[in-house]
């Protein structure tokens, strides 16, 4: 038994995800823990809401709210979506939590005593009438370039232009509104992740098991990119980390806050720790996960996440943790997605474009997007959600091939010999063929899941349905049972055990679907199969069962045209 450490990367506070969200990293994860934990290992499996930066409070000023209530009640309901996916976190923690509060506060106290901080003086812009420093995005001016009178701090909207906030005629705090403004010194702390690039090179060179996905992104930044620029990890917001060296006052940092990006991944940490203490565990239950000091070592590290936040989970991320001087466990495996999208277009937060979570679960539960969405995973290249496709993997796969053998068996049993497993009859060599196909597809299903390939471990998947399907229409025992019913009772006992091995076997990607398969077959507890002939003569003779209802309703075309029409502009609330 290993113990797998599994993090998700951290959703932003601001707004319901949507599905491409989705599918770039929570998902994945999921099926991930799962599977690891239906193979007995232990795991621990970790995911948050991202709740500091700009966002976050822009989102929740227009929500007209405070920016703490605004992100408590955004968690709530990003908890309960991700419930309603089956998303089985062992805890899904705040950024803003007191433990990430104090891990930030404490990491860049050690980061400063190794040198690796610089204080560096800046010109900002300072409003009076709010009383702060506004970051570029909340000055509005005119834009000098096009006249345009709405125009950003940072860039103008109306003819793009990018922009510095002293070049704007007539600035005004887009908080306020007042014209109030000066530009002064402020400073800031920069960390120096120059110094730690031989050591990263290093580390990312010892991953040779990583996607190339990925490394070439690492690499690109690190050698020939701005990733390794020393970084600003403080901004003049309000809302977020204080900045503090350790427990004490970083002199000149007064009301500043860390930069979301710098406490973000320390929340990784912090969420153990925030796990522990929703259990009633003590800090060693937490570090031995995160400390290789305190029995860390031998766990296996994997990371989910999209491929823009790369740079920060290799780069970033390891140079705080590198940079600390301390014990840390570090990533093993960094699984990384390209991009989902949505009907010929983007996925857009911003602009409301694509399905939304909620709204996936307002037209169907939560198995068939995670079976669509899994088997489309945009791993290789990015991938396009239609509903053209998602009608069609739904009723060919859900309904017509899994659900469509269970319902069969079961109500063939029902109807020639009860609702229990009818005894007679020994194996012959359809049998034999059928139980030693299942039988090396299930293993190359699990080395796939184990490596993480998504899209391919679906497939294998699938093809161990079909496998079961094809047996029951070549056998026939509806057609046997009129010469032979001993053995029309024992394919249709082989046909039940394949129930029985589909459930145990889909349960990560279908956790509710495996769920009721399992409970009307009457089976407790599933067991992941470790002899397939073994396994499959479990249900036995004259055990009781009930025909679950159906699975897996169809798509039709009119719920697939109403429903692309409802999703074909864009989100209003
Ligand atoms: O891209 C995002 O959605 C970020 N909120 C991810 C942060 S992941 C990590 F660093 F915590
Ligand atoms: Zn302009």
């Amino acid at each position: 038994m290993a113990r797998h450490l599994i993090t998700s990367a951290i959703p932003y506070i601001n707004g319901i995800k949507h599905l491409g969200n989705l599918i770039g990293s929570q998902l994945p994860a999921d099926l991930f823990a799962r599977y690891m934990r239906a193979r007995g290992h232990e795991v621990l499996f970790l995911c948050a809401t991202d709740e500091h930066g700009t966002p976050a409070e822009l989102a929740a000023a227009k929500a007209g709210k405070q920016v703490a209530e605004y992100c408590a009640e955004m968690h709530a309901v990003q908890a309960e979506i991700a419930r309603g996916f089956r998303l089985s976190f062992d805890h899904f923690g705040r950024s803003s939590s007191p433990q990430n509060h104090a891990l930030t506060q404490h990491f860049a106290g050690r980061l400063d005593d190794a040198g690796l901080i610089n204080e560096i003086s800046e010109k900002q812009v300072y409003s009076h009438a709010d009383g702060r420093f506004l970051p570029d995005r909340y000055i509005e001016g005119t834009c000098p370039n096009c006249g345009y009178d709405k125009a950003r701090g940072d860039q103008c909207e109306n003819c793009t232009k990018q922009l510095d906030p002293t070049d704007l005629i007539d600035p005004r705090s887009a908080v306020s509104g007042s014209t109030d403004l000066e530009v002064r010194e402020t400073k800031h702390l920069y960390l120096r992740q120059s110094e730690l690039k031989d050591q990263l090179d290093a580390w990312i060179d010892s991953k040779s098991d990583w996607p190339v996905l990925t490394t070439s992104i690492a690499k690109k930044w690190l050698h020939d990119g701005d990733g390794l620029r020393d970084r600003g990890i403080t901004r003049d917001l309000d809302w977020g980390i204080p900045v503090r060296k350790g427990t004490e006052d970083w002199p000149g940092m007064e009301g500043k806050v860390f930069y979301v990006w710098f406490d973000a991944p320390i929340e990784y940490i912090a969420c153990a720790g925030e796990w522990a203490a929703a259990n009633g565990l003590s800090d060693a239950d937490w570090q031995r996960w995160w400390r290789t000091d305190m029995g860390a070592s031998d766990v296996r590290y994997t990371q989910f996440m999209g491929k823009d936040n790369v740079p920060f989970h290799t780069l970033s991320f390891p140079a705080t943790l590198i940079g600390s001087g301390e014990p840390w466990k570090m990533v093993d495996h960094l699984k990384s997605f390209n991009y989902l999208n949505y009907d010929g277009g983007q996925f857009s937060t911003s602009q409301g474009r694509g399905i939304f979570m909620d709204q996936a679960l307002e037209l169907l539960p939560a198995d068939y997007w995670r079976w669509w969405l899994l088997s489309h995973a945009p791993e290789s290249s990015d991938a396009e959600f239609t509903w053209e496709n998602f009608q069609s993997s739904v009723n060919k796969d859900l309904a017509d091939v899994l659900g469509n053998f269970i319902s069969r068996i079961t109500k063939f049993c029902r109807s020639k010999f009860g609702e229990v497993v009818p005894g007679g009859g020994a194996y012959g060599p359809e049998e034999t063929a059928v139980i030693a196909d299942v039988a090396e597809r299930c293993a190359r299903y699990g080395a796939l899941m184990e490596a993480m390939e998504v899209r391919k471990s679906a497939q294998e998947l699938r093809a161990i349905w079909v496998s079961g399907n094809e047996y029951l229409q070549s056998v026939a025992p509806w057609t046997t049972f009129k010469s032979d019913p001993d053995k029309a009772a024992m394919q249709t006992r082989l046909g039940l055990n394949l129930a029985h091995l589909y459930a145990v076997l889909s349960a990560p990607f279908l956790p509710d679907a495996s769920a009721a398969i399992l409970k009307s077959l009457q089976v407790d507890e599933a067991v992941w199969p470790e002899d397939m002939n073994e396994f499959l003569s479990q249900l036995k003779p004259d055990q009781a069962f009930v025909v679950p209802e159906v699975l897996f309703a169809k798509v039709t075309d009119e719920d697939r045209e109403a429903w692309q029409a409802r999703f074909s502009g864009v989100r209003q609330s």
